[in-house]
């Protein structure tokens, strides 16, 4: 069985009193939640702090963006080494308002992912599909091809050691949320793109879900067969939210 996780990405959130605040908060609720994986992104500049506070925890943490490129000439980057020097174990690779906003197609996702799995961080691969492309039917031809490309680049193998992470562009920080049907829907449509080249890859591989996902509405998405846990923004703000949903991937 796959045991499920829970990610706060914090996105470009807080000041150092309030990382120190709800990192301090989640850290002390986390005890008792050992068979849910937790995983903490804040923003680059908050990475110390976070690792500083769980130090003595199970709560791991990541970076929300990773270089393509090794260390060099590339003014405002932060490389995979870096990362890792400061105790990332994960690196969010591929989130939609990085694809969105900062341009990233699915061949610098691909070459992102591949840098993070060189640095020895686990990658987690956003995949998601805008309104408009679900209304036009869509969904699984966007996402298979966002999954095929970091696939022809990395091969399967690395999805051993990866995380996917299915965000509908159109559910995250809407307050609009996929049904758990919606969901479940998607992420068995993204194992079985999986399964049609390794079936034990396929069984392994966790697929979490992100997209408005609160402590209402948790339970019933983290019920789904093929939903392995969550990629939480807004909540993830709140200590008391987001322990509420680690606390509902708990089976
Ligand atoms: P949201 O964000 O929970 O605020 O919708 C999720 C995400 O972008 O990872």
């Amino acid at each position: 069985m796959r045991r499920k996780m829970v990610a706060g990405n914090w996105k470009m959130n807080g000041k150092t009193a309030s990382a120190i605040a709800l990192t301090q908060a989640v850290e002390a609720g986390s005890k008792g939640l050992g068979a849910v994986d937790i995983v903490l992104f804040p923003p680059f500049l908050h990475i110390p702090i976070v690792a500083d506070i769980i130090r003595h925890s199970d709560i791991a943490f990541g970076a929300q963006n990773v270089s393509e490129h090794g260390d060099g000439a590339f003014t405002g980057e932060v490389s995979g080494a870096m990362l890792r020097d400061v105790g990332c174990d994960y690196v969010l690779i591929g989130h939609s308002e990085r694809r969105q906003m900062a341009g990233e197609s699915n061949e610098l996702v691909a070459k992102k992912f591949l840098a993070a799995q060189e640095s020895n961080l686990l990658p987690i691969l956003c995949l998601g599909e805008t309104l408009s492309q679900r209304e036009a039917g869509e969904t699984e031809s966007i996402v298979g091809e966002q999954l095929a490309a970091v696939v022809e680049c990395a091969g399967l193998a690395v999805f051993e050691h990866a995380v996917i992470a299915y965000e509908p562009v159109w559910a995250i920080g809407t307050g609009v949320t996929a049904t758990p049907d919606q969901a479940e829907a998607v992420h068995a449509f993204i194992r079985a793109q999986l399964a049609a080249q390794d079936a034990k890859i396929a069984d392994v591989v966790r697929i979490i879900y992100g997209g408005s996902m609160n402590p209402l509405n948790a339970k019933e998405l983290l019920a789904q067969p093929n939903v392995d846990g969550g990629l939480v923004g807004g909540a993830s703000l709140k200590a008391e939210d987001f322990l509420i949903i680690c606390e509902a991937a708990i089976v």
